[in-house]
């Protein structure tokens, strides 16, 4: 197994009949929302809530039935892959453009998981560039608005043409190197009319799951 396989399928022992489960997006959640898939085949009873719409695609692939946002009062755990950790469980997400469906799930959820291989952990946040999503309405001075934060947005492209999230919103990658204050570039950022949300998830997770010296390791905070 590669390391994404190992924290994806340990991170699944954590999932109980009965449960509500927020599904995450990305190369390691994949293998989390497989494991699921085969033990939902055993007999496993849970019902997920997917991140994005390409996880609600594989979650059906794999027999896990979804249920509607709207018909749930909790979620009972959430587990989801990151682009970069630190030593507090601090997070950017974003990189696969699922940032705001991930970070309502994460948020609703009374457990948030984080699976991620070795190479995700950092000393600070913000060598892999933070995704910020964006209405396209005004989507130039909303990216100037940012930039005045200290940084160079960029809007991701999907081939020659604007990458396009689930929301129909757009997605302005910002490198801002070295993140001295986790929050309150947050919530700078959020305060910028045409800012939908950023891929900052400061203080959400409580476990993360990942590979230290070669071993599968899980820190609890
Ligand atoms: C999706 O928008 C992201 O937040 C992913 O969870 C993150 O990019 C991790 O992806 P991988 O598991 O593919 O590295």
């Amino acid at each position: 197994m590669n390391e994404k396989e190992l924290v994806g399928v340990r991170a699944a022992e954590y999932i109980k009949d009965r449960m509500v489960v927020g599904l995450g997006t990305g190369s390691t959640a994949y293998y989390t929302i497989k494991k699921l898939g085969e033990l939902v085949r055993n007999g496993l009873n849970i019902k997920g809530i997917p991140t994005s719409e390409q996880t609600a695609a594989l979650a059906v692939e794999h027999g896990i039935k979804l249920v509607d946002f709207k018909d749930v009062e909790r979620i009972d755990v959430a587990i989801d892959g990151a682009d970069e950790f630190d030593a507090d469980l601090n997070l950017i997400k974003g990189g696969g453009g699922a940032l705001l469906r991930e970070k309502i799930i994460a948020n609703a959820a009374s457990a948030f998981i984080v699976i991620a291989d070795s190479s995700k952990g950092v000393n600070k946040l913000g060598d892999f560039p933070l995704p910020v999503e964006i209405v396209t309405f005004g989507a130039e001075m909303t990216s100037r608005k940012i930039a005045e934060l200290g940084c160079e947005p960029k809007l991701r492209l999907s081939g020659t043409q604007p990458f396009i999230t689930d929301n129909g919103n757009y997605i302005l990658d910002c490198d801002f190197k070295q993140i001295e204050s986790l929050e309150e570039l947050e919530k700078q950022l959020n305060m910028i009319p045409g800012v939908v949300e950023n891929g900052l998830f400061v203080n959400m997770a409580r476990r993360l799951i990942t590979i230290e010296n070669g071993e599968l390791v899980e820190i609890t905070r």
